[in-house]
């Protein structure tokens, strides 16, 4: 795990190399395994230094997820329990630290949360001088803080200003910013990195911290002196109005900070741990940690992948239609290594996607951030074309063309008549039903959807619907091909509206019907922020067109008939488009004005949808806001439309941004129980309807006792 190698100079050097894994992490093996390694290390006879660098490519990536997740959600934890064992790696670095050797971290690569605390808790940092090297300290993303002594070393390193920043918003730096930002001490060539950190011990450093110096002063000063103080009043607030109190995280950082500066080190250290304690105890961490890292993770292996299927080797990708989605999905194809055929109807159109991309492009290298060269090897792997013969040699075709049901039928006949039998025929369709697109088709067994979002360069998550006759072996080979792609899947038995929009849509549809009631607009888009959701609901509205909702909610009705969903939001839309013709943001009209100046509440709804004499509490407003699309959720895993509860959970925070901060609507369910749950939604229902009536997986969860995680 790690080696050691003691040289003629006296100086040991740790090397971490976990076996079997590509990158190093602290997991109990390894801190236990550390510690040893720093025991044995200070009782060496005639030892002048320590160096600590990594055999892989990066240093260490930081604590093992799993076992944050274990923590979070382990069997009868109890707060003293947890906090002997998040102290353990606190207590290894202090001694490490105060040994009375001096100590240097070496990073050859990227040093993440406990990994950069370590090097922290080293007496220097170098650092390799490679762009790929990130250097940060991201618990606070996760809904944790560093609790390895991060909150009190880098700002006794950098003061208390510049260290909140790094600590709230886990921003990373290359070695250069960090240098620069003063958080590392030396950044050298690659291949000089051991002999810079040799060459700084053979000067004889002192192995005493500053932070153990008599009569240490914090660059900036400590937290009693008024200037600083003033800093953490601002950043509190900042914080507060940003995420109005969803994310613990950010609060307990900053008390660990301020309240650490005051003390001596080991006192402070102290004070890390308990609130680190603390925000293990909360709900929100380890909701945050299992959705939007673990879950995510085993998506992005295959965690729906049906098994002993062959796998689909993708390198040709097939786009029809060049418009927003098709650039976009070429983009993608190019970005990930593969090559990418574009078909529009018109050269001209056809050529649209390489131009997409390089606008794309030259933004990134006007930024510094990739060089005309990758720029241009990029672009050469789109290849536009006006023939299908051009598609022959694809391993999967993705149809982007209009959203119309003969012309996305006439495209799949010409694309199946040039295609090899193994591949894969997607249609990226936001609304049509994915059994009925693939009559069109001679092979729908090998036909499927792959529902991108908007815009494609940006969004991580790719619904992969499984239409009626979709094989197992064609969903396999979609999974290879959104993995091909970079991308996220949740995979999503056919229906109206898959899972996402599905679900969305009820979150919009409440904000109308609160609308309807008189309920005031400022209260409905306050609570939808403030429910963490990343666009209050008539913003969202006018976003996505009031128009198109409107017409999407009148095929719907015309297509079900009585059996249409309930949908509080239609005659709202009808006075808004067919009486007022506001028809949402890109008509220039819509809940809001976007006259100059900006975009604001169009005064004239007061007259439409006069106020309502008693309003609600904003706290009611977002629960019936949050708990709309939880029920929707948990219909569609009583319609078994989705396969795991990961799936819901991670395509919600993906796909439209559902507040982060609960881990998903499924995990939201589990957070609160399912019976209060059904408590609540059985109220609704009693006063507004049956959008909000439990389906009977939750019942029958509720009964039971049961959860959506085991
Ligand atoms: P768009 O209107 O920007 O692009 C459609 C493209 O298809 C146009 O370039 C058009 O010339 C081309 N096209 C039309 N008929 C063709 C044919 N017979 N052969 C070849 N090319 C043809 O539309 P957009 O927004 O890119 O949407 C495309 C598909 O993606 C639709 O099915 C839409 O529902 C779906 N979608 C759209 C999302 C969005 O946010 N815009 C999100 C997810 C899916």
């Amino acid at each position: 795990m790690i080696d050691t190698q003691l040289d003629a100079q006296g100086v040991l050097t740790l090397t971490w190399d976990m076996p079997g894994k590509k990158q190093n992490v602290f997991d109990a093996d390894a801190m236990a395994a550390f510690d040893e390694a720093v025991d044995a290390a200070l009782a060496t006879e005639g030892l002048t230094g320590i160096v600590i660098t990594s055999a892989k490519r990066d240093f260490i990536a930081g604590a093992d997820l799993s076992m944050l997740e274990g923590m979070a959600f382990g069997e009868g934890r109890t707060a003293k329990a947890l906090y002997g064992q998040i102290g353990a790696l606190s207590r290894t670095l202090r001694k490490l630290e105060t040994g009375g050797v001096p100590v240097v971290a070496a990073l050859n690569g990227t040093a993440l949360g406990g990994g950069f605390e370590l090097a922290l808790a080293c007496h220097r940092i170098v650092v390799a001088d490679e762009s790929r090297i990130q250097l940060g300290l991201p618990e606070g993303t996760l809904g944790l803080l560093p609790g390895a002594g991060g909150t009190q070393r880098l700002p006794r390193r950098v003061g208390a200003q510049a260290s909140l920043p790094l600590l709230l918003e886990g921003k990373r730096l290359s070695p250069q910013e960090a240098l620069a930002a003063g958080v590392v001490d030396e950044v050298v060539p690659a291949d000089g990195l051991l002999a810079a950190a040799k060459a700084w011990l053979a000067t004889g450093p002192k192995a005493v911290q500053p932070w153990d110096r008599k009569g240490f002063r914090p660059p900036g000063g400590s937290t009693k002196e008024p200037d600083v103080a003033n800093v953490f009043m601002v950043a509190s607030a900042m914080f507060q109005a940003k995420t109005f109190g969803n994310y613990p995280a950010g609060k307990a950082i900053l008390s660990c900070v301020y309240e650490g500066l005051r003390l001596d080190i080991d006192s402070a250290l102290e004070v890390e741990k308990r609130y680190f304690v603390e925000l293990l105890l909360d709900p929100v961490a380890g909701n945050m940690i299992r959705t939007m890292f673990v879950s995510l993770g085993e998506a992005n292996k295959g965690a729906r992948r049906p098994v002993g299927v062959e796998p689909l080797d993708v390198r040709r990708v097939g786009v029809l239609g060049a418009g927003l989605m098709g650039a976009g999905i070429a983009y993608a194809a190019a970005k990930a290594g593969l090559a990418a055929v574009v078909l529009d109807t018109d050269a001209d159109k056809a050529a649209g996607a390489v131009a997409y991309a390089r606008g794309i492009e030259d933004r990134k290298v006007a930024k510094g951030r990739g060089t005309p060269e990758q720029r241009d090897a990029l672009l050469a792997r789109i290849q536009p074309t006006t023939s299908f013969d051009d598609l022959a040699d694809c391993d999967v075709v993705i149809e982007a063309v209009f959203e119309d049901r003969a012309v996305k039928a006439d495209v799949t006949r010409k694309a199946d008549a040039v295609l090899s039998d193994r591949a894969v025929l997607a249609s990226n369709t936001s609304t049509l039903p994915i059994t009925g697109l693939a009559e069109a088709s001679s092979r729908p067994e090998r036909f499927v959807g792959l529902h991108f979002f908007s815009p494609v360069e940006k969004m991580q998550l790719v619904e992969v619907i499984v239409g009626d006759r979709t094989s197992e072996p064609t969903l396999a080979h979609a999974l290879d091909v959104v993995k091909a792609l970079r991308k996220t899947p949740i995979v999503v038995r056919d229906s109206r509206g898959f899972y996402t929009s599905r679900v969305f849509g009820t979150y919009v549809s409440e904000g109308l019907a609160l609308l309807r009631e008189g309920v005031a607009p400022a209260l409905i888009e306050n609570a939808g922020r403030m429910l963490g959701m990343p666009m209050p609901p008539l913003a969202l509205a006018d976003e996505v067109g009031l128009g198109l909702m409107h017409q999407v909610g009148r095929q719907t009705r015309a297509d079900l008939g009585d059996a249409a969903p309930d949908n509080p939001g239609t005659p709202v839309l009808a006075t808004m488009v067919e009486t007022l013709g506001r028809t949402g943001k890109r008509g220039g009209a819509g809940f809001y004005g976007y006259a100059e100046g900006g975009k604001r509440l169009w005064p004239g709804l007061a007259e439409q949808f006069p106020l309502a004499a008693a309003q609600p509490s904003v706290e009611a407003v977002k629960e019936r806001l949050l708990l709309v699309q939880v029920l929707e959720a948990c219909r569609c895993m009583d319609a078994e439309l989705l396969r795991a509860p990961a799936d819901a959970d991670v395509g919600a925070v993906l796909g439209w941004g559902f507040a982060p901060w609960t881990g998903g609507p499924l995990a939201y369910v589990d957070t609160l129980g399912a019976s209060q749950v059904v408590g609540r939604a059985d109220a609704l229902a009693a006063e507004l309807g049956p959008r909000f009536s439990p389906p009977p997986l939750l019942r029958r969860m509720a009964e039971r006792g049961e959860r959506f995680y085991g």
